[in-house]
């Protein structure tokens, strides 16, 4: 198997650290624009040098972003050629498309890296959809904000001074607000939760909030509530047939699953009508996990894996998250206007709220108060 490597950052130098012990797959050419001393040979800052390499059958894409990895991608699979990627911002938006294009040129786009890191849970979900109906997704699936989080409540550290280790760890992405405002989450929800139902959803359609307005002064609150938060990733297929879909900080029990995720961990669960709720948990960022998945999709197409494993969802999920209620932790400045019990500090527990309800009435007390926090209180 020869390869074009798009990328050689922090993952695309782990693939190549790890395709270097191969002698099943060789980097033939690596697009990247500056030139790293003793790969010079194979460098080049011309996309066609890979495009029209007959003998690259595989490209691996790690660059990142929509441009130019989306051009990229698509010219890839029309010449016939695999990929993979572990691109969730690329995927997310153009998931009908790319997958698509890939089965009608009978060739791989594989990107099991592009949710949950190591873990192997989107190979997972692939497999189990054929077997068992999909109900239910939820889990933590941002390293960076999972040590940010964890961190901050259990060392008492400052979150800019955690961030700035995330970066330094190769945890973050290029613009770390991807992580921090949950986009990089609510694009790894979309993609699996099309894997899952079957139905693409679109990563605007999910209510999303992110933990960059958290303080220490909330994390007081939660200890005293018995409480730790999570950056939690969940949808559910309703009865209805539509989808509901969000990603918000979460406040769950000091002893449940979620809190024992530690660091740059994730931990996603999937729950199927026949089987219940399995649990994914590993490193969710980072070189060498992230490289490892890579090689994980290598070596499937190396093996004759089918690319008819990866399923081709139908039409777009209709979202419906009006249905779900909870309980939220709310600390603001502004009139919350809202039935809730007042805690000290101005944080308030509110009485249930629908998701969609508390995200729009969070915008809308942004107005006045832009350093409001919210978080969802679990059962
Ligand atoms: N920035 C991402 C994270 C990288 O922290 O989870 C892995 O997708």
């Amino acid at each position: 198997m020869k390869i074009g490597l798009l990328g050689l950052g922090t993952i695309g130098s782990g693939v190549y650290e790890h395709l270097s012990r191969r002698d099943d797959i060789s980097v033939k050419r690596i697009l990247e624009l500056v030139r790293h001393p003793g790969l010079e040979h194979l460098e080049t800052s011309d996309f066609n040098e890979i495009l029209n390499d007959a003998e690259i059958d595989t490209v691996v894409e790690l660059i990142g972003g929509m441009e130019p990895a989306h051009t990229f991608t698509v010219q890839a699979l029309k010449a016939g050629k695999n990929v993979v990627s572990a691109n969730k911002l690329m995927l997310s938006h153009h998931m009908e498309q790319i997958l698509t294009l890939a089965r009608e040129m009978g060739v791989h786009y594989r990107y099991d890296a592009s949710v949950g890191g190591s873990i192997p849970f989107l190979y997972n979900l692939m497999r189990y959809r054929g077997a068992d109906r999909l109900v239910g997704l939820s889990g933590i699936v941002n390293g960076t904000t999972n040590l940010i989080l964890d961190v901050m409540q259990t060392d008492g550290r400052a979150f800019d001074d955690v961030l700035a280790e995330a970066q330094r760890m190769g945890y973050a992405e290029a613009n770390p607000s991807a992580d921090i405002d949950g986009i990089d989450a609510m694009c790894k929800l979309s993609i699996a939760s099309a894997v899952a139902y079957q139905k693409y959803v679109r990563p605007e359609d999910i209510d999303t909030e992110g933990i960059r307005h958290i303080t220490a002064g909330d994390i007081i609150h939660f200890k005293k509530m018995g409480r730790v938060c999570r950056l939690i990733a969940s949808s559910a297929l309703n009865a209805d047939g539509s989808v509901s879909a969000c990603v918000e900080p979460t406040l769950v029990p000091d002893a449940s699953t979620e809190a024992a995720v530690r660091l740059n961990n994730n931990a996603i669960s999937v729950t199927g009508e026949y089987f219940g709720v399995h649990t994914f948990m590993g490193q969710g960022a980072g070189k060498d996990p992230t490289a490892f998945a890579v090689e994980l999709g290598l070596r499937d197409i190396l093996e004759g894996v089918s690319p008819r494993l990866n399923p081709i969802p139908e039409g777009y999920a209709r979202i419906d998250n009006a249905a779900a209620k909870r309980r939220y932790y709310v600390r603001t400045s502004a009139p919350l206007e809202i039935a809730a019990s007042a805690l000290s500090g101005g944080a308030y527990v509110t009485e249930p709220i629908g998701v969609r309800d508390m995200h729009r009435l969070a915008k809308k007390l942004r107005e006045t108060d832009p350093g409001l926090f919210f978080a969802g209180i679990s059962e």
